[in-house]
């Protein structure tokens, strides 16, 4: 909506944005540093208005005659004080209405609330920042001759409260790693192909020493056995890829095993031979979301939070297409590992991809923990919806990493079983494992118990399902309706906060 964002004070900002609470009964009160703000009781005027009733995200105005113009005042309802509403969720609100007024320049003076509900402001202010970057992803990049483009500004935000800016600048730097990730969830996929993957980690990788990246592809995959890659990808133009991108702070070289990310790379998934419907092929571009968020992740981890600990971020990356050479249901191989499979489905190819990234990942990186994220089954969405990512993750520390990070930033995982009977249901009559069972039992539990069999049980190991939780169908917090949210890219970043 915004061509940019930036912190950045402004000598008379347009926009004053200021903040209430939904008192349990009455029209919502001004705290006393808020008031202060006020001229002639405009803001005061508002706040008793019937609208302005303090329910997150609800906007009132106000206007203060400054010499011959008047400044706007946004007054923003920021829920109840004893649940205070996210700052990304309240950002997408104000970032909504200075886009339609095409504002360019904005104060965010929440002292007072922020005080009186004891919330800290550096969290808040980072979350704010978050949910201003979101709010200025490019919508329109794909629109054409047929269509009036709106002006896309830019817009200065500026805060009083020191360590809110401070914070609100690093929310908008993170912002642009989950926007990088969601432009390429949202790239099609005539032009989204694992090669132009691999070019999007080169060019993030340029120029910074930390970052260096490596593609594996054509006879490299067959001569490392990424099975999965070579038969998943057999029957497209657009050859598959390992996209290898890995993160060394400054001296860390050998010394600390890497956090491993593995992300499913699917650059457009017809399901193969056992081709799906066409209501269920649309929207398959996005099967590349989970190599996205490990893209974006790996940008937020070099640009933004720079961790102590190296991190090797693996897209697996592949075109599940038809054509005379497409691997078939029947079909049996023998992956990386020596663990033979029988392919019943070919629209479960995500795990074939995801298997070779596993192996990859416990050969060749020694790594300290693996989490692989993917949209991976249709039966996370039934399970979940769209409120939960699935999760799967037996080690504690682990989990109680990931849950933590989950929790700082609100892309929440829900913890599903692994057991020995789901282990059992993948087994195949001829080869080790099928990749989809006969039973209609337990899909989404099936994908990650066809994926234990590529990892050790001594390796810490993740499992996320973001099939449900990688768009909108509407507007959400800050995410415009019909857009990718960029999921993985906060939580698996945010490992390392
Ligand atoms: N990419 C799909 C999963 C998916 C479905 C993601 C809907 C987002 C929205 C995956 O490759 C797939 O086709 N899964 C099948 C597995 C089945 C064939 C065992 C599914 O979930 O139906
Ligand atoms: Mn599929
Ligand atoms: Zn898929």
């Amino acid at each position: 909506m915004f061509d940019s964002v930036r912190v950045s004070a402004s000598q008379n900002p347009e926009v004053l944005v200021v903040g209430v609470f939904q008192p349990e009964k009455g029209s919502p009160a001004l705290d006393a540093q808020t008031k202060s703000r006020d001229v002639g009781g405009m803001i005061a005027g508002a706040v008793k208005r019937a609208e302005c009733t303090g329910a997150a995200g609800t906007i009132a105005e106000a206007f203060i005659k400054k010499g011959k113009s008047a400044q706007r005042i946004l007054v923003v309802g920021l829920g109840k004080k004893a649940s205070i509403e996210r700052g990304d969720n309240i950002a997408g609100a104000v970032g909504r209405r200075l886009a339609s007024i095409k504002a360019k320049s904005a104060e965010v003076d929440f002292r007072g609330p922020l005080k009186e509900a004891k919330v800290d402001s550096e969290t808040f202010g980072g979350a704010f920042g978050e949910g201003m970057g979101l709010i200025a992803f490019n919508v329109d990049e794909y629109r054409g001759a047929a269509t009036t483009k709106t002006d896309r500004v830019k817009l200065a935000i500026n805060s009083p409260d020191k360590s809110f800016a401070k914070r609100m600048k690093r929310g908008l730097a993170l912002a642009e790693s989950i926007n990088f990730a969601r432009m390429c969830a949202n790239t099609p996929p005539n032009i989204a192909t694992p090669e132009w993957m691999a070019t999007q980690a080169k060019t993030m990788a340029r120029g910074d020493e930390t970052v260096s990246v490596r593609i594996i592809k054509g006879e490299a995959l067959k001569k490392e056995k990424m099975i999965g890659h070579v038969i998943v990808g057999q029957a497209s133009e657009n050859p598959p890829c390992l996209i290898r991108i890995a993160y060394t702070p400054a001296g860390a070289a050998g010394k600390k095993k890497p956090a491993v990310f593995v992300g499913k790379t699917v650059t457009y998934d017809t399901g193969g031979l056992s081709l799906k419907p066409p209501a269920g092929m649309r929207g398959m571009k996005s099967d590349k979301d989970g190599g996205c968020a490990v893209l974006g992740a790996m940008h937020a981890i070099a640009k933004v939070i720079k961790p102590k600990q190296p991190v090797v971020g693996l897209l697996v990356a592949a075109e599940n297409s038809v054509s005379d050479d497409a691997y078939r249901p029947d079909d049996v191989m023998t992956f990386r590992n020596g663990v033979t499979v029988e392919v019943t489905n070919t629209d479960a190819e995500g795990r074939l991809v995801l298997a070779d990234g596993l192996c990859w990942a416990k050969d060749k990186e020694k790594p300290a923990f693996i989490v692989d994220i993917a949209t991976l089954t249709g039966g996370v969405i039934t399970a979940l919806g769209s409120t939960f990512a699935g999760m799967w993750c037996d080690d504690d520390a682990l989990r109680g990493r990931v849950e933590a990070s989950a929790a700082r930033c609100d892309e929440r995982v829900w913890r599903l079983p692994l057991h020995q009977e789901y282990r059992d249901l993948m087994k195949s009559p001829i080869a080790d494992i099928v990749n989809s069972s006969a039973t209609r039992k337990a899909h989404p539990i099936q994908g990650a118990a066809f994926l234990s069999y590529f990892v050790d049980d001594s390796m810490p190991w993740c499992h996320l399902d973001i099939a449900g939780v990688h768009r909108v169908e509407s507007d959400t917090g800050p995410f415009a309706k019909d857009t990718p949210t960029g999921f993985g890219v906060r939580l698996l970043a945010g490992l390392f906060e």
